[in-house]
């Protein structure tokens, strides 16, 4: 049974398998944009545009990058001096993570369940993860999150930052204004500084709202927001990111770290983005004052809202595949992954664990995730050994494939097994 990212992947590439573990598309979501203008830059004789780039980005690139993020929040004074590109978030992830842990076991605060990089990034650069863990209402079977207990842990531990990942992976969970503001003042209080992946923010379900941290006054010098290509327009394999923070220092910080393994990110490839991000943002400027004036207008929508609206849907579909099956899905905000609780089913399977539940499902020809492997502190995986997480950013196809497949499964193995018990 895979039990990281790495053996996820390899079963990706398994034949006559359902993949639903991995956080990628098994289809071209991507928009059919982007392809062309790689096809148009491929093509083209500009030959600058396939040799090295400036170390912090393609300034084309850096430009859109520095426009869009200072529409979003416009009370930010943001510079192309705020802004690096890197090889993948990951990169990103590892440069700002490796620019705090200063000394050997300085302290990250994780909030768990948590996406598996960061306590690995955390280890491999000296420092230690301290984690609180979130835990579902029963009544609600939301996610709360325990600002007390984070405060708590900021007092006992003092760890030099906190990694805040908004909309969340795996949970789903964006974290609401009032949320941001608490824990931005305890950052403030006890001099944490905020690591905010928000590489899902364009994939948030109406009527939730994502709110951006560096946004909140005074933090976005104390704090770092990161994005994805992966994650914004769906090219996983094209491996870009970029970081954005008030605090010149980080960025100079990130610059020494990246420079040392790829020197500077593809060119093509930022060109490529730059191109896309300047398309898209015409649209959103366009759908933004559409959704305020008319409801109705026939406007062709941006990637981004048309993206999230299909998400939603595709949401709806897995959740009621899963229910069907006998899983209890939890509520998503956002994103691309849903919960499932299988208590009662792997209790009538006679499995002791949900990661049991992910060894017996993988026999039947379905990868799902456990829940226990997304937390940064090995004590908190004994709490969600009864979740398993659902990536469903999955052609209409392979959906329908899961639900034959899990109604199957459920007319033969499960209901037999009823039946002895
Ligand atoms: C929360 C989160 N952050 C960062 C990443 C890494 O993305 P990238 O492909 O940009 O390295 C992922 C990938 O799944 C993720 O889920």
């Amino acid at each position: 049974m895979a039990d990281n990212m790495t053996d996820l992947a390899d079963i990706f590439y398994k034949d006559n398998q359902l993949n639903f573990a991995l956080g990628q598309p098994d289809y071209p979501i991507y928009p059919k944009q982007i392809m062309q203008f790689m096809t148009e830059i491929i093509d083209s004789q500009n030959s600058r545009l396939h040799q090295y780039t400036m170390d912090q980005g393609l300034p084309r690139l850096k430009s859109i990058l520095v426009k869009l993020y200072s529409h979003l929040m416009p009370t930010v004074n943001i510079g192309d001096e705020n802004l690096f590109v890197t090889t993948g978030s990951s990169a990103a992830l590892y440069c700002s993570i490796k620019a705090q842990v200063r000394e050997p076991g300085d302290r990250v605060l994780i909030l768990d369940p948590s996406y598996p990089y960061y306590s690995r990034i955390v280890r491999s650069v000296g420092g230690l993860s301290v984690s609180v863990p979130m835990l579902v209402d029963p009544s609600t079977g939301r996610w709360l999150l325990d600002t007390d207990k984070v405060e708590r842990v900021m007092k006992s531990e003092k760890p030099c930052a906190i990694i805040i990942n908004t909309p969340h992976n795996p949970t789903g969970r964006v974290f609401s204004e009032s949320e941001l503001l608490c824990i931005a003042n305890l950052c403030k209080t006890y001099n944490v500084f905020a690591i905010c992946d928000e590489v899902y923010e364009w994939y948030v379900y109406q009527p939730n709202k994502h709110f951006r941290f560096a946004s909140i006054p005074g933090m976005f010098d104390r704090c770092v927001t990161i994005g994805s290509l992966s994650k914004w327009f769906h090219v996983t394999g094209w491996r870009l990111g970029w970081a954005l923070t008030g605090d010149t220092s980080l960025v100079n910080a990130i610059h020494e770290t990246h420079a040392c393994f790829c020197i500077s990110s593809s060119t093509p490839i930022q060109e490529a983005t730059a191109r896309m991000i300047e398309w898209e943002y015409e649209k959103l400027i366009v759908d933004h004052s559409v959704e305020k004036i008319d409801h109705a207008n026939q406007l062709s929508l941006s990637y981004w809202t048309e993206t999230c609206h299909l998400l939603s849907e595709k949401h709806e579909k897995i959740a009621k595949i899963l229910t069907d099956f006998g899983l209890k899905p939890l509520p998503v905000d956002s994103g691309y992954y849903i919960l499932a609780d299988c208590t009662e089913l792997s209790a009538k399977l006679n499995l002791q664990s949900g990661t049991a539940f992910v060894t017996w499902l993988s026999r039947q020809g379905i990868q799902c995730a456990p829940l226990a492997m997304f937390c940064a502190n090995n004590d908190d995986s004994q709490r969600y050994e009864h979740m398993v997480r659902f990536c469903f950013i999955k052609s209409d196809e392979t959906l329908r494939k899961l639900s034959e497949r899990l109604d199957f499964i459920k007319r033969t193995i499960v209901s037999q097994v009823s039946n002895i018990q």
